[in-house]
């Protein structure tokens, strides 16, 4: 992968995974943005607290970078509680799930990351201890066997997922909270901007905090990543200092361009114009034309480009709107009504 499109991929280095824990807010108040889901998720804990009781289960849902580990840790934190990390790939036997549940206290906050990818029998084991804070075991086997209940403590799961639609509805129903997070606004980025350049100790101005927030594709976690590589352009070709003109040229020498479009976005953008002439194209055809995987098309990518109105979803596939036209430069073609007729 280039060095560019790893900036706005969700792969991680080792170095970005321990900068990112030094950037996360720790309380809701640190939370920037994300307005609904804060004011929901605020009332729900100070309800719970008034009652002594664990939060009800949350489900987080949204592209990858938006904050749903941070929210689940910020939880954790509110409620008093111990944060236990887990994934959805990394628990492939029920057993893995039940040392789990088994060791958490009363309170404490479970969060699986990528839940829509849990096999079946861990999640026939989250059933119970959702519902009822109940693990059942079988003992022995055949005829005499039986099946034992153990108590589990009150404790929250914290689900995220980038994939709503790949949930199992019993899963899904399980959660009394649902929160869906959203592209971030340029002013809410800028904010993000400015408080990670004060715990890195950056020196940045508005407008450079401007010029990166309106370049990370609604996204914090590009928009940390995107401070950091820009001053080390500000560092080797200027004074340090990030204002506009040495944010832009940082972000130009990244291959972002003014809208936060990266190497991928303009191939995609392109192949969909001049191959396939703004007729819908199938995500997989697109994978392919851009050498990325589905997934990553479909998470990573996307989520941005649908937001600026630069293609849209059909039934027949993905198509290209106006929009994506003029900026790639290149003409809407003549019979826009083909285009339309698709919205
Ligand atoms: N609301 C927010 N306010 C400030 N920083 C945020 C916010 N949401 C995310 N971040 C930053 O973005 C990074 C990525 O967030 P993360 O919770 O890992 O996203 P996700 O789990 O959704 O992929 C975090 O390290 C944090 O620094
Ligand atoms: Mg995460």
């Amino acid at each position: 992968m280039d060095f560019d499109e790893r900036l706005i991929s969700s792969s991680m280095l080792a170095e970005d995974a321990s900068v990112e824990y030094s950037l996360r807010p720790r309380f809701l108040n640190e939370y920037i943005g994300q307005a609904n889901a804060k004011e929901h998720i605020r009332v729900y804990i100070s309800a719970a607290k008034l009652r002594n009781e664990a939060l009800d289960h949350v489900l987080l849902y949204g592209p990858p970078g938006l904050g749903k580990t941070t929210l689940a840790a910020i939880i954790a934190n509110e409620m008093g509680g111990n944060l236990r990390i887990t994934s959805g790939p990394a628990l492939s036997h029920a057993g893995d799930l039940a040392a789990l549940l088994s060791n958490l206290n009363e309170g404490d906050v479970l969060f699986i990351d990528e839940i829509h990818r849990l096999n079946a029998t861990v999640e026939e084991v989250l059933y119970p201890a959702m519902e009822d804070f109940a693990y059942d075991i079988i003992i022995g086997k055949g005829p005499s066997a039986r099946s034992l209940r153990l108590e589990l403590p009150k404790f929250t799961l914290v689900g995220a997922t980038t994939r709503m639609g790949l949930l199992t509805s019993p899963l899904r129903d399980r959660f009394g909270i649902k929160e869906q997070l959203e592209l971030y606004t340029h002013e809410d980025l800028i904010e993000i901007v400015t408080r990670s350049a004060g715990i890195l100790n950056i020196t940045i101005t508005v407008d450079g905090a401007l010029e990166i927030a309106s370049r990370s594709r609604g996204t914090p976690r590009i928009a940390n990543r995107l401070l950091k590589r820009v001053r080390d352009f500000a560092q080797v070709s200027g004074n340090g200092i990030i204002d506009r003109d040495s944010a832009r040229c940082g972000l130009e020498m990244l291959g972002i361009d003014e809208l936060g479009l990266d190497a991928v976005d303009r191939r995609m953008l392109t192949a969909m114009i001049t191959k396939f002439s703004g007729r819908p194209v199938g995500l997989s055809t697109l994978a392919a034309s851009t050498g990325e995987d589905a997934t990553t098309i479909e998470d990573v990518y996307e989520p941005y480009l649908l937001q600026l109105g630069f293609i849209a979803r059909t039934p027949r596939g993905r198509v290209l709107l106006p929009a994506a036209y003029s900026h790639m430069g290149y003409a809407p073609p003549r019979d826009e009504n083909s285009q339309v007729s698709f919205l």
